[in-house]
């Protein structure tokens, strides 16, 4: 059958215009930086951890779509569970029944956290956040939210109120009543609380920017006070959740964890269809939905939609029976242990931190007087140059894509898929070697390119 809308055709005939049509239609700044660093690639094709060019030559993904790809691309089992959902035909979203699958993934995905009841299917990261503030306000009666210094948790307007960064929030003021405290801080968390004011503490058990861990007893000792002051804890497991960590949710790293609210959503996408999950406990549920009259109180559109929940089924149902976690826990052991190694190696690397495959690698200064020199003219001119001078190398001559851990850190994250293998860890730590043995040669193409960043840097001020 002939169809009227060809997809491949469509993509064979324009998509080498992508990078102008980005640059005419989309954010103009994506394709300029790009450009500027030399990663306006064209990939074609992906599998698992790996991308691949026109030419076939492979790149490895140490940044898994920000960590939606948590299985990798193109999971069979899940995108088999995708075909299925669209060839059943479902009469989904009338918005006046009850249909199966939301009901059949909430259950799947509450077995992980056995205290929670309830969840609230919405569609990305950000409104997972939001409705986990807004259902902490009515539940406790109360307007403010704590949060944690350098957090990140989703660009929306309510998110952004408890954005940890200025570079985020500047700008786009008045927000929400917000108040932040240092991850790990009792005493302003108690300092805080007794005011009276506070609906929760949000909190990612290991902050993306700059991959730190809450300290050892910290949630534990937050959750006590949060109850004491009738404020509720909410655990962000956007990034963290699902394996990441080496375990289900970050916060079960710690007995005793047991958030009144917690916030999912990237890996459950299977890397296909955006969702965002917000699991909760009865009571906050039922304060929200009290009546009748407020059933659609909070609610979505596109909320539960069959495509996102078929991905999520699919998506833990290949977690168990490849059984991910456990997975997640030796490669990533591996990983940083590997890396640790390196630190006696490279003056230039001075920690190697983070759980499971969630890994932050931090540069600092080096103790030669060859390199200090050198160091502290990039520090000069903006810090996080040199770990944007490590991102650059380790794509354009070993193709292993990774990211800078947020603006001004000299930290490189990696958050690779998780079905990362032995042979990705082995091809990772040769290429970082290569790109280390470079730095701390003090000379060559390397400390060039830093030159040219530093220039720039300069020019933008
Ligand atoms: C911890 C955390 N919370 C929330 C979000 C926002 O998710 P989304 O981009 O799907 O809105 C992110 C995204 O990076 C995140 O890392």
């Amino acid at each position: 059958m002939t169809s009227e809308f060809d997809l491949g055709a469509l993509l064979a005939e324009r998509g080498a215009e992508r990078y102008e049509l980005h640059t005419k239609y989309l954010n103009p700044q994506l394709p300029r930086m790009l450009h500027t660093i030399g990663f306006d690639k064209v990939y074609e094709r992906a599998e698992g951890a790996h991308f691949f060019d026109a030419d076939g030559n492979d790149y490895l993904d140490m940044l898994a779509g920000f960590g939606v790809m948590g299985l990798g691309r193109h999971h069979p089992v899940v995108r088999k569970a995708l075909h299925d959902v669209l060839d059943l035909d479902l009469a989904d979203l009338t918005r006046f029944d009850c249909q199966p699958l939301p009901g059949l993934l909430a259950e799947r995905l509450l077995t992980h956290s056995p205290h929670l009841d309830r969840v609230f299917f919405g569609n990305s990261g950000t409104e997972a956040v939001e409705t986990a503030l807004k259902f902490a306000r009515y539940a406790t009666g109360r307007p403010r939210v704590l949060y944690c210094e350098h957090a990140f948790h989703g660009l929306t307007t309510g998110s952004l109120s408890v954005n940890g960064e200025s570079g985020f929030r500047d700008g786009f003021a008045p927000l929400l009543p917000d108040t932040a405290v240092a991850l790990g801080d009792l005493d302003a968390l108690a300092r805080e609380l007794r005011k009276g004011d506070v609906a929760a503490l949000i909190v990612e058990p290991i902050q993306g920017k700059g991959v730190h861990e809450a300290p050892p007893g910290y949630l534990r000792a937050a959750q006590e006070l949060l109850r004491q002051h009738k404020a509720l804890l909410i655990a962000d497991e956007v990034q963290t959740g699902l394996g990441r960590t080496g375990d289900f949710y970050a916060y079960q790293h710690e007995d005793g964890v047991e958030p009144d609210l917690v916030c999912v959503a990237k890996a459950l996408s299977g890397g296909y269809v955006p969702v965002g999950a917000t699991l909760g406990k009865d009571w906050i549920f039922k304060k929200v939905y009290s009546s009748m009259d407020r059933v659609l109180v909070h609610s979505a559109s596109f909320g539960a939609n069959a495509q996102a929940m078929a991905c999520g089924l699919a998506v833990l149902s290949v977690m168990e029976n490849e059984q991910i976690v456990a997975g997640v826990r030796t490669t990533g052991e591996l990983l940083k242990s590997r890396l640790t190694e390196l630190i006696d190696t490279y003056e230039l690397l001075s920690d190697v931190r983070g759980r499971g495959l969630m890994i932050g690698i931090e540069f600092g200064k080096p103790s030669s007087l060859k390199l200090r020199g050198r160091w502290a003219m990039l520090q000069a001119a903006r810090k996080g140059l040199f770990a944007q001078m490590v991102v650059v190398p380790l794509l354009q001559r070993h193709r292993i894509l990774t990211q800078v851990s947020g603006d001004h850190l000299e930290v490189i994250k990696l958050i690779p898929p998780l079905v990362f293998g032995e042979a990705d860890v082995d091809r990772f730590i040769e290429g970082f070697a290569a790109v280390m043995d470079d730095a701390h040669s003090g000379g060559g193409l390397m400390w060039d390119f830093g030159k040219t960043l530093i220039k720039q840097a300069v020019a933008n001020r």
